[in-house]
């Protein structure tokens, strides 16, 4: 390969969630992209399967989000947002309570979905507080969980890897339902697998054993993504809905995959008529342009706040960037493409050609399990004896230098999250190109 840079001049560079010392001997790196394509150092035009990373549903440098960013830096590049505001981060609130489930009617701003998580966390134990409730403390999360990678994301999460270095200082008084995967029951699962809904009843047991007057909140991914792509069993989240509001726990949905069309609705929420307490979303609000993400909440929720002397701060909690007004700016042209283009019902439409072109792999003699709902799809390899994750890495590498093609891999589960607005071919084109890898690979 030409022009690749030398190791000395990427040591520097510390990458997140990266084979630091694979990567280097052999670099992916990109220098442009448009619509659904990179284009690579080497000039290689490749097709973008994971749209980004789960974030740029609409494509890259869409040219409307472009413009309103460029107008937004060249006016307000930046206001401070504590006792200070600006226009547009009232008009996105506006904008994203309107499109969220009813009843959410309030977002507080972060930059990122970790940010989102830790931020619902915080409004959820002080919710209980202001309303007299201070015993409520304990957080239930859910195996396999992922929610970013602050503390208090990885305590609830439950991600052995991105736990165990940090395992001593976890946050306390946080306990885990079980994942819904199950290869024995619900293999190779079309859509929603009709078996797993009873899962849901492990969080009765836990209010059993700590009493539901000590619990404040219970944390799920409707569909669970960075895990490697787990739909919820049908009835799964209606009972854990029921659960919460039995008990006065507070349920939170981490949309930050789900939300904005990624499952064919503007939220997760609304796909499966279950709403939760809060929302976190991030990743779709900008189409990945800037980062930003939001917590949804519920008036409820708000104005337990709302109490005291008018003067005084009610949550003591907030960022540096929080509502930064060229995140708005890319934020409030997102939404209105959305709108504009009917992303969401494209996804949606979609939907049956990814689900169809996917479980082509049913039958591969390499595959264990094949996962889709909405344009959310993961085909699980067999791993190599002794050597877990190579094979998926492989693959992953293999599409991008043979098939000029992005695919995410987790371990040995292969991701896909194509376009909002993908062609049908392309969707086809693709998983021809993983067959090619996969007929290869050992
Ligand atoms: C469900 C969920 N929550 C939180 C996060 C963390 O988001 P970020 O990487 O923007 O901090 C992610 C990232 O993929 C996610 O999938």
């Amino acid at each position: 390969m030409n022009n690749q840079p030398s190791a000395e001049s990427m040591d520097a560079y510390w990458m997140p969630f990266t084979a630091n010392r694979d990567f280097k001997q052999s670099p992916r790196l990109i220098a442009s992209a448009k619509g659904h394509y990179y284009i690579s150092n080497d000039g290689r035009k490749i097709y973008d399967g994971f749209s980004g990373l789960w974030t740029s549903g609409i494509g890259h440098c869409h040219p409307k989000i472009v413009e309103a960013v460029q107008n937004q830096v060249a006016t307000l590049d930046l206001c401070m947002g504590f006792q200070l505001g600006h226009d547009s981060a009232f008009e996105l609130a506006n904008k994203l309570t309107h499109l969220a489930p009813e009843g959410l009617d309030h977002a507080f701003f972060t930059n990122s979905g970790s940010e989102s998580v830790d931020t619902a966390l915080k409004i959820a134990l002080g919710y209980h507080r202001a309303r007299g409730d201070a015993g409520r403390t304990r957080l239930i999360g859910r195996q396999r969980g992922y929610h970013g990678v602050n503390f208090g994301g990885i305590s609830v999460g439950g991600i052995g890897p991105n736990r165990k270095m940090f395992s001593a200082n976890l946050i306390n008084g946080v306990d885990h339902i079980f994942h819904t995967h199950s290869l024995e029951h619900a293999a190779f699962s079309h859509g929603q697998p009709k078996w797993g809904a009873h899962l849901a009843d492990e969080l009765e047991q836990l209010v059993a054993l700590h009493d539901a007057s000590t619990i404040a909140a219970v944390i799920v991914e409707p569909v669970a993504g960075s895990t490697g792509i787990l739909p919820p069993p049908v009835g799964y989240l209606e009972r854990l809905r029921e659960i919460c509001t039995k008990h006065g726990i507070l349920l939170i949905f981490d949309e930050v995959i789900t939300a904005f069309g990624r499952i064919g609705a503007p939220f997760a929420a609304e796909r499966f008529g279950v709403t939760p307490d809060l929302i976190t979303c991030a990743k779709g609000l900008t189409n990945g342009v800037i980062p930003m993400g939001a917590v949804l909440v519920s008036d409820t929720i708000y104005q337990a706040f709302m109490q005291g002397p008018e003067q005084s701060i009610e949550l003591f909690h907030g960022y540096t960037y929080s509502g930064h007004p060229v995140a708005a700016a890319a934020g409030l042209a997102t939404l209105q493409v959305y709108r504009e283009e009917g992303s969401f019902e494209q996804a949606r439409e979609l939907e049956t050609l990814f689900a169809e072109a996917i479980h082509q792999f049913d039958d591969h003699p390499m595959v264990i399990d094949v996962r889709n709902l909405g344009l959310m799809g993961a085909i699980e390899l067999a791993p190599r004896d002794g050597a877990p994750g190579a094979r998926g890495l492989d693959v992953h590498k293999q599409c991008f230098w043979e098939e000029d093609l992005v695919i995410r891999n987790g371990m040995d589960t292969l991701q896909f999250s194509p376009f909002l607005n993908s062609r049908p071919e392309d969707i086809q084109q693709m998983f021809a190109a993983v067959k090619r890898v996969l007929d290869k690979t050992t």
